[in-house]
């Protein structure tokens, strides 16, 4: 997961600078505080904190090993001194934080048992004014044509379709999550993204075929399973060496503002800023 999570990292880091950049534009004033809900290895932490110079970033995550793995790239990147990793379970809620100017949800709020209590807590903690961003992918990325000239033409369809059947990366349209949780939503929009085909790009799709083969086995034929042992093995049909692979992937972006009058902000019924 860490390796499939570094390597779409490096794949969609122009897209996420773009993206801060575009944010950084539409925001009040500079942020002084920003959170990182769900942050993983730390593709959108480390981007915060190289976009945001002045702000503290808070990472929150439930897995020590990712949180590990962004303490040692914020030190490497000269931003040890502001980046700051909580590990917490967002499924029991929102860890004591202070009052946040920018937060930040990429690919993680659907992992959350109820995000509808999160951002109720999280609307709580938000500075008023503050910007709340989520991103989610609606399909996974695509590597394949559609007919690679081994195997059924359509496998990656079906391996999609398998990811679907078992709830992969299943999400409702959080902008009634946002509205519900007091934010008012600035933007909605879908991104289609493209990148060219390099090294780190076959290794990207090499690791993400290997996990769906791992993790969807019983879903797929025993042609599909074989068809996917060639293309993430090492030969010459490997997504490594093939001459025919594309890297297609998307986000789509929810963008909302806590529009409340300055007050008392509250987390887990504790006045933390008055
Ligand atoms: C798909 S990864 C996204 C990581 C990162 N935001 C990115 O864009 O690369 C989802 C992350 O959410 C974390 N996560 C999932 N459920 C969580 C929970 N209940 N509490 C804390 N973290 C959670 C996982 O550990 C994982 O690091």
């Amino acid at each position: 997961m860490a390796e499939v999570l570094d390597l779409d990292a490096e794949m969609h880091k122009g897209y996420v600078e773009q993206l801060l950049g575009g944010i950084a534009r539409q925001l009040a004033r500079e942020p002084r505080t920003v959170l990182d809900i769900g942050a993983g290895t730390g593709a959108g932490t480390l981007a915060l904190a190289r976009r945001f110079p002045h702000a503290e970033v808070v990472a929150v995550d439930r897995a020590p090993e990712m949180l590990a793995r962004i303490r040692k790239a914020s030190e490497r990147n000269g931003f040890g001194d502001r980046v700051h990793t909580v590990e917490a379970d967002l499924d029991a809620g929102l860890p004591t934080v202070d009052p946040i100017d920018l937060a930040w949800a990429a690919l993680s709020l659907h992992h959350v048992e109820d995000p509808d209590a999160l951002l109720r807590q999280l609307f709580e903690v938000m500075e008023p004014g503050g910007t709340v961003v989520i991103t989610e992918m609606e399909s996974q990325p695509r590597f394949l044509p559609d007919d690679i000239g081994i195997g059924t033409p359509g496998l990656e369809a079906r391996c999609h379709a398998a990811a679907a059947s078992r709830g992969w990366n299943r999400y409702p349209d959080w902008s009634d999550t946002l509205l519900r949780a007091g934010f008012e939503m600035v933007e909605k929009r879908h991104d289609e993204l493209g990148v060219d085909v390099d090294d780190t790009a076959r290794r990207y799709a090499h690791a993400v075929l290997g996990r769906m083969r791992a993790g969807f086995e019983p879903a797929l034929s025993g042609e599909d399973r074989d068809t996917l042992d060639l293309l993430t093995g090492h030969g010459p049909e490997s997504v490594l060496h093939r001459t025919d692979l594309v890297v297609r992937g998307d986000r789509t972006v929810w963008i909302a503002r806590a529009a409340k009058t300055h007050g008392s902000v509250m987390t887990h019924g504790s006045v933390i800023r008055p």
